[in-house]
C-alpha cells in the first residue's frame, strides 16, 4: 500500500485523539449525571471536567474539520463494492454531524444558565442568560444527539474490524502500520 492511499498523519493524530477523548468524554457524561447533588462539590467538579474537555474537543473537531475540507481523503481501495462506499459516507457524515451538535448544544445550554462555565478552573465569558426554555432543548438536543452518536460509533468500529479480519487496506488508511 502506497503512501497516498493513507490519510495524512494530522489526520490520522486528530482522529485518534478525538476518539479516545470522545469515548473518554460519552463516560463521564453518563456517570456524572448519576452523581447525587449533595454532598455540594463533587458533582459540580464533574461537570466541570465534563464542560472543559467537551470544549477542548470541540475546538479540535473543527480543526479536523478544516484539515478535512482542505485536504480531502484518500481514495478506498477499488476492491470495495458501492454499498460500502455509499454506507462509509453516510456515516462518516453522520459522525461529523454529532461531533458538531455534541459540543455546541452542551455549551449553548450550560450558558443558558446562571452559571457562568468554568473552563480548566478559568472562568469564560457569560453572554447567556438564565432560561430553564432554552437550557431544555439544549438539553434534549444534547440527549438525543449522543444516543445517535453512540449508535454510529457501535457501527462505525464495527465495520472497521470487520475490515481489520479481512485486510483488505482500509483500516491502514488511518493508521501508521
Ligand atoms: C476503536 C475505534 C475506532 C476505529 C477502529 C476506527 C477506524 C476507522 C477507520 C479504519 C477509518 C478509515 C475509514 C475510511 O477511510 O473509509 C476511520 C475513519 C473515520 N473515523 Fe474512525 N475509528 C474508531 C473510532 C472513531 C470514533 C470514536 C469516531 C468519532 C468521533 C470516528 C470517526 C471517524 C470519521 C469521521 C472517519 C472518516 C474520516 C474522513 O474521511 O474524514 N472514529 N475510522
Ligand atoms: C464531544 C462532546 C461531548 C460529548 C460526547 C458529551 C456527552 C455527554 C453525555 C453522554 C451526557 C449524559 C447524557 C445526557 O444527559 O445528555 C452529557 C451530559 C451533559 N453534558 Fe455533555 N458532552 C459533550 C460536550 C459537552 C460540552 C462542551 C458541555 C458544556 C460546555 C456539556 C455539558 C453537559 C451537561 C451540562 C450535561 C448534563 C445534562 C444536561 O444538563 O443536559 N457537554 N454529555
Amino acid at each position: 500500500m502506497n503512501n497516498s492511499a493513507r490519510y495524512t498523519r494530522v489526520a490520522i493524530v486528530l482522529h485518534w485523539l478525538i476518539a479516545l477523548g470522545v469515548i473518554w468524554q460519552i463516560a463521564i457524561g453518563w456517570s456524572m449525571i448519576e452523581i447525587p447533588k449533595s454532598p455540594p462539590g463533587v458533582r459540580a467538579y464533574w461537570f466541570n471536567i465534563h464542560k472543559s474537555i467537551g470544549l477542548t474537543l470541540g475546538m479540535l473537531i473543527l480543526l479536523r474539520i478544516v484539515w478535512r475540507l482542505t485536504h480531502g481523503a484518500p481514495p478506498l481501495p477499488a476492491t470495495l463494492p458501492a454499498w460500502q462506499r455509499l454506507a462509509a459516507r453516510a456515516s462518516h457524515f453522520g459522525l461529523y454531524a454529532c461531533m458538531i451538535i455534541m459540543p455546541l448544544s452542551g455549551y449553548l445550554g450550560s450558558s443558558f444558565t446562571k452559571y457562568p462555565i468554568k473552563y480548566f478552573g478559568h472562568t469564560l465569558p457569560h453572554w447567556g442568560w438564565d432560561s430553564p426554555a432554552y437550557k431544555e432543548i439544549c438539553s434534549q438536543v444534547h440527549f438525543v444527539a449522543v444516543i445517535v452518536f453512540m449508535s454510529l460509533m457501535a457501527i462505525h468500529i464495527a465495520a472497521a474490524v470487520k475490515h481489520m479480519l479481512a485486510r483488505d487496506g482500509v483500516m491502514q488508511r488511518i493508521t501508521r502500520w
